[in-house]
C-alpha cells in the first residue's frame, strides 16, 4: 500500500467508531477529505457535523451532510482529524493547511479525538518541519521577536489569512524535546491565537494506516 492507499484505508477504518445519532467534529486536509466521502454513506445515521474549516464545511454541505455551528450543539461525541506528524504519546503537529486553531477548539470541545494518519507522519522528535503559529495581524513583529527569544526562527506565511482573519508564522529550527512546555510558552505570548502543537491535549486514539494494515495507539 502506498501513502495514498494508507490514507484511504484509515479514512475507512474510522467509520466503525462513529456512534449512531451523534454529532461528529470533522477536521481538514486530504486524509479527512477521504473520510468525508465515506461519511456521506452514513449521513442518515448521524445527527450531523461541526466543521473545522470553511473548506471542510463546503465539502460536507456539497455531500448533503448537515453542518452545525459549535455554539448551537452539545459537545460533539467525537472529533476526527488527521495531522502532519505524530509520536508514540499520541501528541501531534498540525497546521500545514492553516486550520489548526479551529481544529484545536474542536479537539478540546469533543468528548474524544480520533486522529487518522498514514505511517509516513511518525516522528520521534517534533520540529523537523515548521511549527505553525496563528497570530493577530498587528502583533506579528512582536510575536516574531518573542519566538526568536525561544530560539525559533519564524517565517511569515505569505498570501495566507486563516478562516479567522489572522496570519501564520511558521517556526523553523526547533528540536522539540518538551512539546507541552513549548506549546504553553507559545500560548502565553500576547497576540498568539493558537499553535500547531497538540501535545497537552493529545489524540484519544491514533489510527495509523501502514503497509501491514491499520495500527492503533490508545
Ligand atoms: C490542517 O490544518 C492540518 O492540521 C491537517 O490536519 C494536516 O495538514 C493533515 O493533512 P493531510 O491529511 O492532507 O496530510
Amino acid at each position: 500500500m502506498d501513502q495514498e492507499d494508507q490514507k484511504k484505508a484509515v479514512a475507512k477504518a474510522v467509520l466503525e467508531y462513529i456512534p449512531e445519532n451523534s454529532i461528529i467534529g470533522v477536521g481538514t486536509g486530504s486524509t479527512v477529505n477521504y473520510f468525508i466521502e465515506n461519511l456521506a454513506t452514513l449521513k442518515h445515521q448521524i445527527e450531523g457535523t461541526v466543521a473545522s474549516s470553511l473548506a471542510t464545511e463546503a465539502r460536507l454541505k456539497a455531500l448533503g451532510i448537515p453542518v452545525f455551528d459549535l455554539n448551537t450543539v452539545p459537545a460533539p461525541v467525537l472529533y476526527i482529524d488527521s495531522a502532519d506528524h505524530y509520536n508514540a504519546l499520541r501528541q501531534l503537529v498540525k497546521g500545514k493547511g492553516g486550520a489548526f486553531t479551529r481544529e484545536k477548539i474542536l479537539a478540546a470541545a469533543s468528548q474524544q479525538f480520533i486522529c487518522i494518519v498514514d505511517e509516513s507522519k511518525e516522528t520521534a522528535v517534533f520540529g523537523e518541519s515548521p511549527i505553525p503559529v496563528e497570530v493577530i495581524p498587528m502583533a506579528r513583529s512582536f510575536v516574531g521577536r518573542e519566538i526568536v527569544k525561544l530560539n525559533g526562527d519564524p517565517v511569515y506565511r505569505i498570501h495566507t489569512l486563516t478562516d479567522n482573519g489572522n496570519i501564520i508564522l511558521d517556526v523553523h529550527n526547533w528540536s522539540i524535546t518538551e512539546p507541552i512546555k513549548l506549546e504553553k510558552a507559545l500560548n502565553n505570548i500576547s497576540g498568539v491565537v493558537a499553535n500547531g502543537l497538540f501535545a497537552d491535549n493529545p489524540a484519544t486514539l491514533l489510527l495509523i494506516g501502514t503497509k501491514a494494515g491499520i495500527k492503533k495507539i490508545s
